[in-house]
């Protein structure tokens, strides 16, 4: 496992985390044993890298990691998150207010189990929190007390990420980036190697398409909560999967999955110091983690960027 600094929280990151959304039960139906058996797989490999969110199962993501790294919390650099509102009269919406985002993130302590919470990160917040928000003063008041000890941002518009960049306050940026989502590299992560604000990729294998296991025929097993239901249909999950198996070049030498390229690609950029695939069982972190050893050559490099600019981006 390669480990690489992440921004000027000076944290020493696998290359290769866990993101524990599918935990929640958002990609279908889960059993805890398989969790469980992800995490212990993730510790085993050198992986030290787990992103949550009281968001993921309403907060049961969070609990299933209490329970999970009892006595031996001090072997992980947990992140969670806050502002996405999953119970009560405001679900649905993202709430940033001081007073909110504290309650909640004491709530992560007690569900995570923990005194402290390597990175805090906002869920989502729109450019003028990451801007003006009143939040910050808390996130700072919680770090000189020691409950949080570096915090962040998770976005999802390249505007965002430009105003968290430039904004000074999040020390790190977690943002989708892979194969088939570049633009981040183009507008954000110049911006961010400056500042030495640390990127977090989330989403590098598009929620399973850049493992090439997929086919048009999975879209009927897309039902109901999983996150896929919407976005993985008809003609836009056929051009995915198009672009997918145009890149199943990368797949030769020490790359043994497309996959295993999706997240080795993430990592190679300078200012991308940590992919963070969600893996819902022991065997998925087992090849995620093996990722974490491969190099992809500067001429595979090379033609992923030809293809980006060649039509990809569209
Ligand atoms: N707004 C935000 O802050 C935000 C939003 C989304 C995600 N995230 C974070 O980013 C993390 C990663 O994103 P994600 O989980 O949505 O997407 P992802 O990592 O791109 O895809 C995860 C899915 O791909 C499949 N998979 C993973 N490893 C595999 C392997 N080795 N072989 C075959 N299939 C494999 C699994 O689905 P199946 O087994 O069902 O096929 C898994 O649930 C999340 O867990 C979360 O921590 C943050």
């Amino acid at each position: 496992m390669q480990y690489k600094t992440l921004g000027r929280t000076a944290l020493r990151v696998s290359v290769i985390g866990l993101g524990t959304m599918v935990h929640g039960g958002h990609f279908g139906p889960m059993k805890d044993e398989e969790s469980l058996a992800a995490i212990d797989t993730a510790l085993e490999l050198g992986v030290n890298f787990i992103d949550t969110s009281d968001a993921y199962g309403a907060g049961y993501s969070e609990t299933l990691l209490g329970n999970a790294l009892k006595g031996r919390r001090d072997k992980v650099i947990l992140a969670t998150k806050g502002g996405n509102v999953m119970v009560g009269p405001n679900k649905g919406k993202r709430i940033f207010a001081p007073e909110y985002i504290d309650d909640v993130l004491h709530g992560s302590l007690k569900r995570l189990q923990t005194d402290w919470i390597d990175l805090y990160q906002l869920h989502n917040p729109d450019v003028e929190v990451i801007e003006r928000g009143e939040v910050w003063e808390v996130l700072e008041k919680r770090k000189k007390e020691g409950k949080i000890r570096h915090y962040g941002v998770s976005i999802n518009t390249m505007a965002e990420g430009i105003a968290a960049a430039k904004g000074g306050r999040a020390e790190t940026i977690q943002v989708e980036y892979s194969l088939l989502q570049q633009e981040p590299a183009e507008e954000i992560f110049p911006l961010a190697q400056a500042a030495n604000v640390g990127i977090i990729a989330r989403l590098p294998l598009k929620r399973g398409i850049l493992t090439g296991k997929l086919t048009q025929t999975d879209e009927q097993r897309f039902q109901g909560e999983d996150v896929r239901a919407r976005s993985f249909k008809g003609e836009a999950f056929a051009k995915e999967l198009a672009k997918a198996e145009k890149l199943r070049f990368l797949v030769h030498g020490p790359v043994k999955t497309l996959g295993q390229a999706a997240l080795a690609f993430c990592v190679a950029h300078p200012a991308a110091s940590i992919a963070i695939p969600g893996a819902r069982n022991a065997q998925q972190m087992r090849e995620n983690a093996a990722a974490g050893d491969v190099t992809l050559p500067p001429e595979d490099l090379a033609k992923v960027a030809e293809l980006w600019r060649s039509g990809f981006a569209a």
